[in-house]
């Protein structure tokens, strides 16, 4: 159980605000269809905030029942970019492009493509964390050319911090699961053999650091191309990420302007909705259980969704 469970979610927060929250009855009933998120392999190196284990279902439907065509996922807005590393191991592609803006999340993205993924990963095997050890760690002023030190950083504070929230101010894990304190999520082996079966697929990996509307802008030609558009959303986004405030109008634009298939999951807020509308897409709630494990309803976005009802 988290830490956080006492007190609402940010999503929650946001859910309230739009005055969308479910009745405790919808909810207990939803609860029950849900996607049991410990069925999905964990392939990504990260504790995602908004991270979509949930949707892993979902992509492997759209993408063996609805979006044949495609060969390649982009993830534009990358994350911890659960959805695509797993269609990747899944097979059901044969290369995905991950975009990401937040520099250090980059890093960790970086070091994989180029390689270097096993070298990351005996760095998390030997590093002994305490307390003591992690404070030296963030003192230290990282180079700017030092890649694989970043990244090291980058897992070390996603693991040790609150909810896994790496934006600044952020604080660390006190009492953190049966009062192990910061070691509560550091399972050094765990995320080993992640780098290592990351390292085994890195090939058929690509990265691009930058701004990922403007990444769908130059890239929207290919058909075979299928694309899962996960962005940061505004009022949650700001506790969450660094970089989470986003032109949705214009994502909304360029992405009516893809010649490939697209799925989009946004927070469930009635801006969004009327956005989609504008552009003629359609539009759902999926329920998901969010990582305090309460039900909530996220919003699926595409140019059909004919295939979720079935
Ligand atoms: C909702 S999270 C994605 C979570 C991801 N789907 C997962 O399962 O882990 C959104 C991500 O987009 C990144 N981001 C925000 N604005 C961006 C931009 N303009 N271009 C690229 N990435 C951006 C944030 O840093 C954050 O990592």
């Amino acid at each position: 159980m988290s830490e956080l469970n006492d007190r609402p979610t940010a999503n929650e927060y946001v859910a309230a605000e739009q005055g969308f929250l479910p009745s405790i009855g919808d909810l207990q009933a939803e609860a029950r269809k849900v996607v049991n998120v410990a069925s999905v392999k964990h392939r990504s190196p990260f504790r995602y905030p908004g991270g979509k284990t949930w949707f892993v279902p979902l992509i492997r439907k759209w993408l063996t029942t609805q979006a044949k065509q495609v060969n390649h996922l982009a993830e534009p807005f990358a994350g911890g970019a659960i959805v695509s590393l797993s269609a990747l191991f899944d097979d059901l592609v044969d290369g995905v492009t991950l975009v990401e803006k937040d520099t250090n999340v980059a890093a960790v993205w970086q070091t994989i493509v180029d390689g270097e993924g096993p070298e990351l990963a005996d760095k998390i095997a030997t590093f002994n964390v305490t307390e003591e050890s992690v404070r030296l760690l963030f003192e230290q002023s990282i180079a700017p050319d030092d890649l694989i030190g970043r990244a090291f950083v980058t897992i070390v504070r996603n693991r040790v911090a609150r909810g896994g929230i790496m934006a600044p101010g952020a604080s660390l894990m006190r009492n953190g699961e049966n009062g192990r304190g910061i070691k509560s999520r550091w399972y050094p082996e765990t995320l080993k053999n992640r780098f290592l079966d990351l390292h085994s697929v890195h090939k058929k990996i690509r990265f691009h650091f930058g701004d990922g509307i403007k990444f769908i802008r130059d890239n929207s030609e290919n058909e075979n191309t299928g694309w899962f558009i996960d962005p940061s959303y505004t009022v949650a986004g700001r506790r969450l990420y660094l970089h989470s405030v986003l032109d949705h109008e214009t994502l909304f634009e360029e992405a009516a302007k893809l010649k490939g298939p697209f799925l989009m999951t946004y927070d469930n807020a009635d801006e969004i909705r009327l956005l989609a509308k504008k552009h003629g897409f359609a539009f759902t709630e999926i329920p998901m259980k969010n990582s305090h494990h309460a039900v909530m309803r996220e919003l699926l976005i595409s140019r059909d969704l004919e295939w979720v009802k079935t």
